[in-house]
């Protein structure tokens, strides 16, 4: 068994970032990733980091901007605290040597994005998140932060007292994808969940294969509530052909969107009459849809995004990256030609319930960046705030997990008093399918007595090992079955035809059946890849099971929430109400059978209260 005083889950931004953090609190703290830090998804960002740090600009209209962009669905402590810190983390970043874009005077540049009242998205041309990435792995190999790479963590190691706020995560364990061996992790302090999206939930998608909601399926089955699930952001300029993502930079920068008629939609048909492509994404996303669905799309499924006016120099020098991409994955010259873009899965809004402080409701189980939900984003979240989240929020979770005092959290985790329960009228009831690793064996199996182990945690991890040798065993020994590739693919497109931009009551029940029936389908899954090193056959088998339960979770927040709010859009209900659904989504695993429900957002700031308005742009 490996022992640290605080595990990272994930070597994206949050993690990378939660790990410095840690360390600097003096903790020992050891990063285990399934990827290389280095090849995390939080290099495919593009665009850049919000941050007020102009004159004229302040923490104060970001926080606004992103209220506003949330559709009031954030609270306002999450929102406050990004807003605040996000200043000192860009300044931080350029002191270890960020290589951002930078004005003839010197200063670091900044742009327009969608949905902001200030130019105010920090960036290194349309490669932010590779700059970014690079830069904090250095600070981790000056610091010789231990990084177990290229493992992957299967489960939790969590005590099993009834309800989750009295558990407690002692570590995890991990499949180590080189040798095949499977091992525990204790952590003395803390484990830090920095998993990252789960865009492999949908066949169209700006994320990365290595996307499955590892941490957010892992957490819920261990007894964290999810929030906001529903909330799914669709970026309005993906390629068609892969779902590489093309930067809102490129119309921060000026880039135009145009139909089949050669008409810039956004202002012809009013969809944003104010600010035309820089409108907040779900409202593009929407636009972009609805062209294609009046007959203006071209060859019926996307729309152009032109640059060319922007010139060569100035496309070479913000946006390089965009050329390549549109060459590479699309064949497309963006100096020539516009580029062909539709909306692609972008971003997870929900994830795992934390407050400020990255804490989730079980002792010790920390989560940060995209896997988690403080709530920063509401309902949809603006172009350039995940990165200052990462940063931000992975810096909380690291420091508190390392025994920082950061001050009592305003926002509440768990089931504590009162809390208001949740109906969804489904076409399967929660939990009449087994679901696809049995009830919620990432609670240690105790027995009939809650098993809340011997004290220091090693019993606890010993067990989930042996848990989990016991379910890659059972999946290796079966000689035939159906492969993980058929259920991905099948529930992946069912997502992306049911539970895209524009979403039905029955579309949303189709899902369900059909998310309900990959279940059945997974208890039969077998891994055909006999071999003990780098069994992808295996790894993906095993996410697979976390796309299901968080398919499942999407759908059932997207059913039950009738009403239009930000990225969540329902054909029946076409107005946002306020009176019913200023709360958030909240379902929790409850044995394999989700329990729903709800609790109020917070719009109570440090100096004032975000009052809802009718958000248009
Ligand atoms: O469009 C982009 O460059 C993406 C930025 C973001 O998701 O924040």
């Amino acid at each position: 068994m490996y022992e640290h005083d605080v595990i990272v889950v994930g070597a994206g931004g949050a993690g990378l970032r939660a790990a410095i953090a840690a360390q600097e609190e003096g903790a020992d703290v050891a990063i285990v990733s399934k990827l290389h830090p280095v090849r995390s998804h939080t290099g495919a960002a593009e665009g850049g980091i919000n941050a007020a740090l102009r004159e004229g600009d302040s923490w104060e209209d970001h926080a606004y901007d992103t209220m506003k962009g949330s559709d009031y669905l954030g609270d306002a402590p999450a929102i406050e605290t990004l807003c605040k810190d996000s200043p000192k983390e860009v300044i931080q970043l350029e002191h270890w040597g960020m290589a951002f874009s930078r004005e003839e005077d010197g200063r670091v540049s900044q742009r327009p994005f969608g949905g902001l009242s200030f130019p105010r998205t920090t960036y290194a041309g349309a490669e932010t998140g590779h700059q970014l990435l690079h830069t904090m792995y250095e600070q981790l190999v000056k610091r010789g932060i231990t990084v177990y790479d290229e493992w992957y963590v299967s489960d939790l190691a969590v005590t099993d007292e009834e309800r989750p706020e009295d558990r407690t995560c002692h570590g995890v364990v991990a499949y180590d994808i080189q040798s095949g061996e499977l091992s525990g992790f204790r952590a003395k302090e803390g484990v830090i969940l920095a998993t990252g999206g789960l865009g492999q939930v949908f066949d169209h998608t700006t994320n990365a294969v290595a996307n499955t909601g590892d941490g957010v399926a892992m957490a819920y089955r261990a007894g964290v509530p999810i929030e906001d699930m529903e909330f799914i952001q669709f970026h309005p300029t993906s390629l068609p052909s892969t779902g590489v993502l093309i930067s809102e930079g490129v119309r921060g920068e000026g880039g135009i969107l145009y139909n089949a008629e050669g008409e810039r939609f956004m202002f012809e048909y009013g969809y944003a009459s104010n600010d035309g492509e820089l409108a907040s994404r779900d409202v593009v996303a929407r636009a972009e849809l609805s062209e294609v669905g009046e007959g203006r799309g071209i060859d019926d499924e996307y729309v152009h995004l032109d640059m060319r006016h922007l010139g060569e120099e100035r496309i070479i020098d913000r946006l390089e990256n965009i050329l390549h991409l549109a060459k590479d994955f699309e064949g497309v010259d963006g100096l020539e030609e516009p580029m062909p873009v539709k909306p692609g899965q972008h971003y997870a809004m929900g994830g795992i319930e934390t407050d400020e402080n990255g804490e989730t409701c079980v002792g010790g189980l920390y989560a940060a960046g995209e896997c988690a939900c403080a709530s920063v984003h509401g309902s949809n979240r603006l172009g350039g705030n995940a990165l200052p989240e990462l940063i931000v929020f992975g810096k909380r979770a690291g420091a508190h997990a390392a025994g920082k005092d950061l001050g009592t959290a305003e926002i509440e985790t768990g089931q504590r008093g009162e809390y208001e329960l949740g109906e969804v009228d489904t076409p399967v009831q929660p939990g009449e399918v087994e679901p696809a690793g049995g009830e919620g064996d990432a609670v240690a199996d105790g027995g009939v007595a809650a098993d809340t182990g011997s004290g220091d945690g090693h019993d606890i991890v010993e067990r989930a090992v042996v848990r989990e040798r016991e379910r890659v065993q059972s999946l290796m020994e079966k000689e035939d079955g159906v492969q993980h590739a058929e259920i991905r693919s099948d529930v992946q497109e069912s997502m992306t035809q049911q539970v895209n931009v524009f979403r039905e009551e029955e579309g949303l029940k189709q899902a369900l059946e059909d998310i309900a029936e990959a279940r059945e389908r997974y208890q039969d899954v077998f891994v055909k890849d006999p071999s003990r090193t780098f069994n992808t056959d295996l790894i993906q088998t095993l996410e697979t099971r976390n796309i299901l339960d968080l398919a499942e979770a999407i759908t059932l927040g997207a059913l039950a929430r009738d009403e239009f709010r930000g990225a969540h859009w329902r054909a029946e209900h076409q107005e946002r109400r306020d009176e019913e659904w200023l709360k958030h989504t909240m379902l929790s695993w409850n044995d394999g059978t989700p329990e729903l429900w709800y609790k109020p957002v917070i719009l109570e700031g440090e100096d004032k209260k975000y009052e809802p308005k009718i958000r248009s742009y």
